[in-house]
């Protein structure tokens, strides 16, 4: 009872519902790959970002160095052609020898604006309307006192996209004008730099989940074994019997300096303590089964005696006072009652003690129309039916023990139900067990009697015989432990109105 609920209580197998909690495997392997890959993030992020500010400083170089070239148009040097009488264009500008290609050149005289791109032939492509108002505006609020502007980035859009720009006057004849780099080489650095980044990371991330899956295997592989033991352990019959607790965890993964060796060696420690415990309950039970054993045995002698002198005085006795006839009647039931009752007894301790039974072939045809005859002739206001094969069907086992625990049902059939009552007997082979059904239409068993049915003094309230103390309770745990000596197996479906035990046993 103890061990059952114990077994209730703390299932092997959760049965909570809902997610199923993460492993340890997988959480200590989510958590390298999130830490590798939090890394990797911020190496990419510092790399891409400290070389783009690289790139954009070099690229302001070359601005400054594309300004220095205008100027010299704009302002109308010697050497470059004379712009006395008309005003330079950014073709002009653009035309200068030195001039990557994408470079962008605005210039405007105060009235007229003129714009344009070098594109990746070479040619000069003029801006549309749009771009040159942008950049006209941009212009306005980054040009400063002096007529010169810090590089500054705008985006223009279209095919032209992001350009870094330096707006500047020229010297002599005041024209302000404007110089720009596209920004598209820097960005394709930058992205090129962070593709390789992300790709190199992420192969690192998947050798990295096999790696680390395998290691961390590898390193719970002893807590592995250390659960199968305590599973083994777990599944053994604590409860009952003798019981030889020899499993233990291996003596490699009882190491105390590993965090799995100190588990082990508790739990092996904890085996120790259990094994004593099983063996110290083992023997005071079998102290107590022999000293049952050795009492009822004991007993059956004197009882004997008290019966026989009572059956002699009873018989003998003719002139006796009638209430001492009365009394010694009294002592000589009383003592075949009691006589029956060590009886049960010691059967009980002999079986429990595990003593090996008869193991040879029962026709169970016959002993049932034994059993069925001798409970008619004692219970003759019942009806009984027995049903039986035409072949006969043998089982393998004790042929008195097997009687006595038909006898026993029947005997319930008859006792604990009313008169009129009707009582099948079937008898069957299925499979490789003979089974006997006893069905009654009686009352039924008492809803609060049927978990502890086939447990020692079970009885129900309204035993007819309990006044008379003709009922034990002990009918069907002898039942139970006789059909389990055989390696069977008895079942109860009880409800007002039908009761029916099943009976399985090994055919022979
Ligand atoms: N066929 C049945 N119909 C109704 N109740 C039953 C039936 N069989 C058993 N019971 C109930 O189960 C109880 C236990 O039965 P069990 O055979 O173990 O003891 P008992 O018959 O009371 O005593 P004993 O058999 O030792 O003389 C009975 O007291 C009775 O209340
Ligand atoms: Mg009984």
């Amino acid at each position: 009872m103890v061990a059952r609920r114990i077994r209730e209580a703390t299932p092997i197998i959760p049965t909570r519902s809902g997610r199923a909690p993460w492993t340890l495997r997988r959480r200590l392997v989510v958590a390298m790959v999130a830490m590798l890959a939090l890394v990797s993030l911020v190496i990419g992020v510092v790399s891409v970002a400290i070389l783009s500010a690289n790139l954009m400083d070099g690229l302001d170089d070359q601005l400054g160095n594309a300004a220095q070239r205008s100027s010299d148009v704009v302002g109308g040097r010697p050497g470059a052609t004379d712009f006395t009488t008309t005003t330079p264009t950014a073709s002009d500008v653009l035309n200068r020898p030195g001039q990557a290609p994408g470079t962008l050149a605005l210039v405007y005289d105060g009235i007229s604006v003129s714009a344009g791109y070098i594109d990746d032939s070479g040619t000069v492509v003029a801006l549309s309307d749009d771009q040159v108002t942008q950049l006209v505006t941009e212009l306005d609020s980054a040009v400063q006192q002096d007529g010169t502007s810090a590089p500054f980035s705008v985006n223009l859009g279209g095919d032209v996209g992001e350009y870094r720009v330096l707006a500047a006057t020229a010297p002599r004849t005041g024209e302000l004008y404007l110089i720009g780099l596209p920004v598209s080489s820097v960005t394709q650095t930058a992205t090129q730099l962070a593709v390789i980044i992300g790709l190199v990371s992420l192969a690192g991330i998947i050798v990295v989940v096999f790696l680390a899956t395998a290691i961390v295997r590898l390193a719970l592989r002893p807590l592995q074994r250390v659960t199968e033991t305590a599973t083994r352990v777990s599944e053994l019959p604590l409860d009952r019997g003798d019981v030889l607790l020899v499993d233990r965890v291996p003596a490699a993964d009882t190491d105390p300096r590993t965090e799995v060796g100190r588990v082990g060696s508790a739990l092996n420690r904890m085996l120790d303590h259990v094994d004593l415990a099983l063996e110290t309950r083992q023997a005071s039970e079998r102290k107590v089964r022999q000293f049952v054993a050795d009492a009822s045995h004991e007993l059956r002698t004197p009882l004997a005696s008290i019966r026989g002198y009572s059956e002699l005085t009873r018989r003998s006795g003719q002139d006796l006072p009638p209430d001492t006839i009365h009394a010694i009647g009294r002592i000589e039931s009383e003592s075949v009652r009691m006589t029956g009752l060590v009886e049960d007894l010691l059967l009980l301790a002999r079986l429990d003690e595990g003593r090996e039974l008869e193991h040879e072939p029962v026709d169970l045809t016959r002993l049932l129309v034994d059993v069925v005859s001798d409970a008619h002739a004692a219970g003759r206001d019942h009806t009984w039916d027995l049903d039986l094969p035409e072949e006969p069907v043998l089982a393998a086992g004790d042929g008195p023990r097997l009687h006595q625990v038909f006898a026993n049902l029947l005997a319930n059939a008859r006792v604990h139900t009313d008169p009129g009552t009707r009582v099948e007997v079937a008898l069957a082979a299925e499979g490789d067990r003979a089974v006997v059904t006893i069905t009654d239409n009686g009352p039924g068993i008492p809803e609060n009697l049927r978990a502890t049915l086939f447990e020692r003094f079970a009885r129900g309230d309204s035993s007819r015989f309990r006044g008379t103390g003709g009922s034990t309770g002990l009918g069907l745990a002898i039942v139970q432990a006789v059909v389990a000596a055989h390696h069977g197996e008895v079942t109860v479906d009880s409800r007002p109105g039908r009761t029916s035990f099943r009976v399985a046993l090994p055919l022979a």
